[in-house]
């Protein structure tokens, strides 16, 4: 099969495009013969390590946490998923060597999840960091709710910042289909159009206006929930806008990795903080999300595509490097690598 793979970390020429033989699944894993694989900041951030050339946990390690294809074998022990079946996967090269990268690729059936026969392998693709992450990020306030289904948020506003992002996208369409009404901060209009084509009710360009007043403006009675990218920017916008007792969803240190507390004004709100980490998140969070995700996908609520406001940028296989450069470089969209 062909497989990329790494061996030190490193810019994207670490990657290597060779052959390797096709093995077996062992007790309680499947092989996917993976046609979409997804890829995510993660990825890259990953393979860069900490940029000088470090050896790779394991000799030769394929990357890319995401995608989506077709079992093609079933190790001892799995009685929950077949050959022949349409499948996501998720967390596939966390502390194992075995990305999407690559033709076929063996996992913890833990970690395959069925496609609805209506979802396409580009949404499959699209769902393991980005919605697992969102998913989370929705499900962490102390009043609830701790699942998502439709009516679960309603009569909740949520605030989803960079709208227009993979992580965005999918809290945007979670929040949407699980009945929030949805505000979102974008930087431009090309980013509100998509935010707006995924399901945000308000859409406020925070570079050009007073993103406070425009919140409150649309939300007069504050925001009960914030899903953030950027907490150095935004932490002072948060506690303006969001009302007593809201929590605030950290999945990421976009813009700077530190930010302030002021004790008085997160006290007068009863406020609540809770980072994110899809890899250290728990089993029982990791089996919340990907049931109501499976829920949504039925619903066909996790669209994907420029009229969905996700763009999709693809890549083959062999251009794999390539693919984690658009990422790192901020492509709009998810990037997708065409591997069979
Ligand atoms: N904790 C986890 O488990 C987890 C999971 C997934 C991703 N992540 C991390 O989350 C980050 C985003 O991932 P992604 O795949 O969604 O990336 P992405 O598609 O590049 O989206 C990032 C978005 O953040 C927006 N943004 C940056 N600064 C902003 C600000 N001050 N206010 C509002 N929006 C802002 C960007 O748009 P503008 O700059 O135009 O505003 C962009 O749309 C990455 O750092 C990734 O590593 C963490």
């Amino acid at each position: 099969m062909r497989s990329v793979v790494y061996s030190r970390t490193g810019d994207p020429s670490v990657l290597r495009l060779v052959d390797r033989d096709v093995t077996e699944p062992g007790p309680g894993e499947a092989r996917v013969r993976v046609a979409v694989s997804g890829v995510n900041p993660t990825d890259w951030k990953s393979r860069l390590g900490s940029g000088d050339g470090a050896a790779t946990p394991f000799p030769e390690v394929t990357p890319n946490q995401d995608g989506a294809g077709v079992i093609d074998a079933v190790g001892e022990r799995v009685e929950n998923l077949s050959v022949g079946d349409r499948v996501w996967v998720y967390l596939a090269g966390h502390q194992r060597p075995t990305g999407t990268a690559q033709e076929y690729t063996n996992l913890p059936a833990g970690r395959v999840v069925r496609l609805p026969g209506s979802a396409s392998f580009d949404i499959g693709a699209s769902l393991g960091v980005p919605a697992m992450t969102a998913h989370r990020a929705l499900t962490v306030s102390e009043d609830g709710p701790k699942r998502l289904h439709p009516g679960a948020l309603t009569g909740k506003v949520v605030l989803v910042a960079g709208g227009a992002g993979a992580v965005g996208h999918a809290a945007i369409q979670l929040a949407r289909w699980a009945g929030a009404t949805v505000l979102t901060t974008i930087s431009g209009p090309a980013k509100a159009a998509l935010a707006t084509a995924a399901g945000a009710h308000h859409v406020i360009n925070y570079r050009d206006e007073d993103a406070a007043n425009a919140i409150k403006n649309v939300a007069p009675d504050g925001v009960d929930l914030v899903v953030e990218v950027a907490i150095s920017a935004n932490s002072q916008l948060n506690i303006d806008v969001v009302k007593p007792r809201a929590s605030i969803a950290i999945y990421a240190n976009d813009g700077g990795s530190e930010f302030k507390l002021d004790v008085r004004q997160n006290m007068i709100k009863n406020l609540r903080y809770q980072f994110v980490l899809l890899y250290t998140v728990g089993d029982a969070a990791l089996t919340a999300a990907v049931e109501d995700i499976t829920l949504a996908l039925g619903d066909g609520a996790l669209p994907v595509g420029e009229n969905a406001g996700l763009p999709l940028h693809r890549f083959p296989l062999a251009n794999t490097a390539q693919a984690h450069q658009a990422v790192q470089d901020g492509a709009v969209g998810k990037v997708l690598i065409d591997v069979s």
